[in-house]
């Protein structure tokens, strides 16, 4: 079939790629000519886990361009894949959605399905059609779909290609056909729905997911005041497959693209309909305090930062991704640098994002975690690369000047600290060696 994918993100350029590599023809839009001509090349702008590979062997049938008309006008779907970023009140900002709805309506020369994959209110894929309805040049039918995205960076190929399911939301039979036609080789349940179902299906899921590490965070804090350890209540909690024993890792709370933009657009959905949704409030509340964690325990150690020198390993919101949106990291250096400490920073892929998020000459960027580790006073870790999973924990003593770790990704079992003169303070566990 012939498709076109507006937006070359996280969500575009993966989908793009994904159903390019089932025999679709994909243009892929983007209005950053630099990204276009990189991308012409087979090389994928951002990191991620096997797309690249993916792109490469599938260039024969991706298009590339800046050229929105020419890619919309003969195609038979168009999926919408640009960001919806927060606005100040917490409300999604549609701008770009809208931007690319005026340039569909004005390109569209033949019957086609507008597919909305960018996270959006409920209720937008309507306010959409109506748009595109009134601002259409040619006299064809043009359909607006709903079919969120599920895919989680790191894994975002395999989420694709492998999803845990296509929810689709229609008004009509006809893009609902057409749908199913284009994801006929994708090996998932499909669930056929109305839109604002579909809509919805997007927001109740990651909303949920978020709560269930609010709450685990919750219950961790408590596990360190009674003295019981966190990783032993989940696994125990696991094993109930109503609860099911994914996504109960405690730690210093949720970042990246999603959870912390669509718990707040769903809360400020509610207030703008009367409604309030105390659940997820209580989720960004918890959130936004665990992201402290580390420091507020760091202060039993250290009565501020002034001259210490500090390690963080780790500055991404996640492994597996440079993406730094919402990362613990970002709020926390800061508050390091104001106290005056010297900030040493290793990150496997991040660390050119954090530069531009946080430009400040006083911080220094490490090639390795024993680069960063030398003469430490104290070491934060923020993101549970496997680099640092796989760390002699011994090197901790030998590299740093006093060692204080405080692990806020739960890296390690307890015992690896045991009698090593370490002292290793973790998110809801014993902290080991206390001094
Ligand atoms: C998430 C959803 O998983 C995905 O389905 C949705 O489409 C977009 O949002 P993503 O943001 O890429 O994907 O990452 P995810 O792996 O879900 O992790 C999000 C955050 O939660 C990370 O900061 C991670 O560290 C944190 N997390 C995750 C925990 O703190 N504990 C866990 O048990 C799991």
């Amino acid at each position: 079939m012939k498709i076109a994918v507006a937006g070359t993100g996280y969500v575009g350029l993966v989908t793009g790629v994904c159903l390019a590599s089932k025999g679709h023809d994909v243009t892929c839009v983007d209005i950053d000519e630099d990204k276009v001509q990189v991308m012409k090349q087979g090389i994928s702008p951002i990191y991620e886990p096997g797309l690249s590979e993916l792109m490469k062997e599938n260039m024969e049938h991706l298009t590339f361009t800046t050229d929105y008309v020419s890619a919309y006008k003969d195609a038979e779907v168009i999926f919408i894949g640009v960001g919806t970023p927060e606005k100040q009140d917490g409300s999604a900002n549609l701008t770009y959605v809208y931007q690319v709805a005026k340039q569909i309506a004005q390109s569209a020369k033949r019957d086609c399905v507008v597919v909305v994959k960018s996270t959006v209110p409920i209720g937008t894929n309507d306010k959409l059609e109506s748009y595109i309805h009134d601002k259409q040049k040619a006299d064809v039918n043009i359909y607006v779909a709903s079919n969120p995205e599920f895919l989680a960076q790191g894994t975002a190929v395999k989420d694709t290609l492998h999803a845990s399911r296509i929810v689709i939301g229609v008004e009509s039979e006809e893009p609902g056909e057409i749908l199913q036609r284009v994801y006929a080789d994708f090996e998932a349940p499909k669930l056929i729905v109305k839109r604002r179902s579909a809509e919805m299906v997007k927001y109740a899921s990651n909303d949920f997911l978020a709560l269930k590490i609010s709450y685990v965070n919750e219950i961790a804090n408590l596990c360190e005041t009674v003295g019981a350890d966190i990783t032993e209540v989940t696994k125990g909690m696991g094993y109930d497959a109503r609860i099911g024993d994914r996504f109960l890792n405690a730690g210093i709370g949720y970042g990246g693209s999603c959870f912390p933009k669509d718990t707040k657009a769903l809360s400020w959905l509610a207030s703008f309909n009367d409604k309030e949704i105390r659940t997820v409030k209580a989720a960004i509340e918890v959130n936004d305090s665990q992201k402290f964690k580390l420091i507020k325990k760091a202060k039993k150690y250290y009565e501020d930062f002034l001259f210490l020198n500090v390690a963080i390993l780790g500055c991404t919101f996640k492994p597996g991704t440079d993406d730094l949106r919402e990362a613990p990291s970002l709020v926390n250096v800061p508050l390091l640098l104001e106290d005056g400490a010297h900030v040493r920073i290793w990150d496997p892929v991040g660390t050119d994002n954090f530069r531009k998020k946080i430009p400040n000459q006083k911080i220094q960027y490490c090639e390795s975690i024993d680069e960063a580790l030398v003469d430490a006073d104290i070491c934060f870790i923020f993101t549970e690369w496997d680099d640092v999973k796989k760390y002699d924990v011994q090197k901790y003593k030998q590299l740093m000047k006093t060692p204080i770790v405080l692990d806020g990704r739960n890296c390690y079992g307890l015992d690896a600290f045991e009698n090593t003169g370490i002292t290793y303070a973790s998110v809801g566990r014993p902290t080991v060696n206390d001094r």
